[in-house]
């Protein structure tokens, strides 16, 4: 029960790896508040996990503090966020450009994390500690030809943790940025035949589960915490170029 009494919120919390969060959270003795659009799903889950659910868009910035307000009035306090709801784009930058979808997809995967720091980061000082992951994709971390936008939003997930995560460690919070390979999610359903057919094998949803799980309780920040399959989930090591802060040590 190694998260007795820690208070969660989860986006994207319905489906998928949100959701395989919620329960291993709670299987620890976690209270969890799923925040997901999908009200539907979002309440079977919560019902079916011991959680509670509040319907949130995470690309309104009210609904993230909304949803925040919520988890303070049900719990009492904040201790873990996992700002995780997602979605591929399908959107080509030239041809087969969807305005919509672009926005869309910057909306959800970028803004729902700026929105999601923004209203957890001030409940988490209040306590005086917290852990945050922010889901980004080795799409954060390597070109993703076919899906341009994503990869653009899932990197700016990851710069954000790595900008953020010195500066709110000395506060005692940790922000880690989450960054999966392909993982048996419903989100991966329309390209599993070219994936095996390319010999990319999938993650198990219970694999990245245990990369998250140790992000919450990681004693460093500002890291791209990456989960792929035939590896121990590990830290990225990108090439530091030395910074101001640097060069005053
Ligand atoms: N499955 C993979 O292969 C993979 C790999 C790398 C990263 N990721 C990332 O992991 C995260 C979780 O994805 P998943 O694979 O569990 O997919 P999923 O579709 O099962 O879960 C995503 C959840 O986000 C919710 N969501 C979408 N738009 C939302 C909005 N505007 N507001 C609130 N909730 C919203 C959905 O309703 C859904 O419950 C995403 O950020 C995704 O980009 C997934």
């Amino acid at each position: 029960m190694g998260f007795q009494g820690k208070v969660a919120l989860v986006t994207g919390g319905a489906n998928g790896l949100g959701r395989a969060t919620a329960a291993r959270l709670i299987g620890q003795g976690a209270s969890v508040v799923l925040a997901d659009i999908e009200a539907e799903t979002g309440e079977a889950a919560a019902n079916d996990l011991g959680a509670d659910f509040i319907q949130t868009d995470v690309t309104v910035p009210e609904a993230s503090h909304a949803a925040v307000d919520f988890t303070l009035e049900k719990h009492g306090k904040l201790d873990l966020a996992f700002l995780n709801a997602g979605i591929v784009t399908g959107s080509g930058l030239i041809e087969h450009f969807d305005l919509d979808g672009y926005r869309r997809a910057m909306g959800v995967n970028l803004d729902g994390v700026v929105f999601g720091l923004n209203a957890v980061v001030p409940a988490m000082r209040e306590n005086g500690s917290g852990s945050i992951i922010a889901t980004s994709s080795l799409a954060g971390l390597a070109p993703t030809p076919y899906d341009p936008v994503y990869c653009a939003n899932k990197h700016a997930v990851q710069a954000i943790c790595r900008s953020m995560g010195p500066l709110l460690f000395e506060e005692g919070i940790t922000l880690n940025a989450l960054c999966p390979g392909f993982a048996e999610t419903r989100i991966v359903d329309g390209i599993k035949e070219g994936l095996d057919e390319a010999g990319i094998p999938l993650i198990k949803v219970e694999k990245v589960v245990d990369g998250v799980m140790e992000l919450f309780e990681a004693d460093f920040a500002g890291e791209a915490f990456m989960v792929q399959a035939g590896m121990e989930p590990q830290i990225f090591k990108f090439r530091r170029v030395p910074g101001p802060r640097a060069e005053e040590g």
